[in-house]
């Protein structure tokens, strides 16, 4: 199976492709000719289990490539390490002629893509993420950036890669668990905008889990497609790309709650769904027969760890934390049927403690 989709930005078109076998046969048409150096900057772990798929296309750009070992992990993705990179870059002859590679999950791509946007004001960077969650979310869309210690994500920019290249291949190696979470956030993508998706996500959650073909590559390219058409339409955080935050409301506050070490992101998203799909029932925007079918849906991909000691009002104290950051509302988005949201604003308190204390 070979998709290709684009995004269409302001910034800049570029492809996205999403087949087997991509890494080998597609990723060398997206590194210019003429750059100085290939920074490829992937994990040790990562590059040992795939980077010898890189091998023929780097072979041919011979000592113009320069492997970075980023060491991974949410508590390095911080500016000291983006500094680091863009040393060892200057270092190794970088300029403004050259191009880096993000080659890893989700963390790997952030700070690949934001080492590319600062180093000599901008250089191009190609996105070749391994993490179904860096598949289907990060690696498309241009957002990058770095934690810092009062939060995720604060600071960063907007940079569109040269092209993704997302090979299915990749994830023969990753931990059943991060599979799983990643496809909570494909299911998201189902119920915010493609019933085809949902469907089939409700309808296969033992293929999906097993990485099965045809199924688990249409499902990551049906939600990679869906990340390209919200992102080309809205680029910068507008009303349609917030739907892609389905589930995140709450879902973040629970990262949070958990101090981000008990539950993978896409663990906490689909608490959030099953929250957010209960506040959508509660405020009369789904009807319940809808809301059970998406509870199903997400409950069919396996047990959210157990939350022990994690209470309603915790997170709904959480909530009003993240008020303070960001602009003084709290925004949900709610489903109204299989495949469409409306989003949200001014939920009283009461309503939003009682979806979490159904779903908790
Ligand atoms: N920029 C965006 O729009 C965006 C969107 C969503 C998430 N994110 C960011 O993505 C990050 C999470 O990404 P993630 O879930 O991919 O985490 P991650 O990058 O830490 O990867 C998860 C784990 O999988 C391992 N791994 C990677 N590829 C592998 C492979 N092919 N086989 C075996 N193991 C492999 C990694 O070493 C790591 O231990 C967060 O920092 C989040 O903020 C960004
Ligand atoms: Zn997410």
């Amino acid at each position: 199976m070979i998709s290709e989709f684009n995004v269409e930005t302001s910034q800049k078109k570029y492809p996205v492709l999403v087949e087997r076998g991509s890494i080998e046969r597609r990723l060398a048409e997206f590194i210019p000719a003429k750059a100085h150096r290939v920074f490829v900057v992937t994990e040790e772990s990562v590059w040992a289990l795939h980077g010898g798929r890189l091998k023929a296309t780097l072979e041919t750009f011979g000592d113009r490539v320069k492997v970075l070992h980023f060491p991974g992990g949410e508590a390095r993705k911080r500016m000291t390490e983006v500094e680091a990179l863009a040393d060892l870059m200057l270092e190794a002859g970088g300029d403004r002629s050259s191009v880096v590679i993000g080659f890893g999950g989700g963390i790997v791509t952030d700070v690949a893509g934001f080492a590319a946007a600062c180093f000599m004001r901008g250089i191009p960077v190609i996105q070749v993420p391994t993490t179904l969650l860096a598949q289907v979310d990060a690696a498309v869309g241009g957002k990058t950036g770095v934690n810092l210690v009062g939060g995720k994500n604060l600071v960063g920019a907007f940079h569109q890669p040269l092209g993704v290249v997302i090979d299915p291949d990749v994830l023969g190696t990753l931990e059943m668990r991060e599979v799983r979470a990643g496809l909570y956030e494909v299911l998201k993508a189902g119920v915010i905008r493609s019933p085809e998706l949902f469907r089939m996500m409700a309808e296969h959650p033992f293929k999906m889990l097993a990485r099965e073909a045809p199924y688990f590559d249409q499902a990551i390219a049906e939600s990679v497609r869906i990340k390209c058409e919200v992102v080309s339409a809205d680029e910068k955080e507008g009303d349609l790309r917030r739907i892609l935050n389905f589930g995140h409301t709450i879902g973040h506050a629970l990262e949070a709650e958990t101090r981000y070490s008990l539950l993978l992101h896409g663990e906490a998203v689909a608490f959030g769904m099953r929250a957010a799909t209960h506040l959508a029932v509660r405020l009369d925007t789904l009807a319940p027969e809808t809301g059970t079918e998406i509870v199903e849906a997400i409950e069919a991909y396996g047990a959210i760890p157990t939350l022990s000691g994690i209470t309603s009002e915790a997170l709904m104290a959480r909530l009003v934390s993240d008020k303070k950051t960001v602009g003084g509302k709290v925004h949900f988005v709610l489903p109204t049927k299989i495949g469409e949201t409306v989003i949200r604003s001014n939920v009283p308190d009461d309503a939003i403690r009682a979806a979490i204390e159904a779903s908790l």
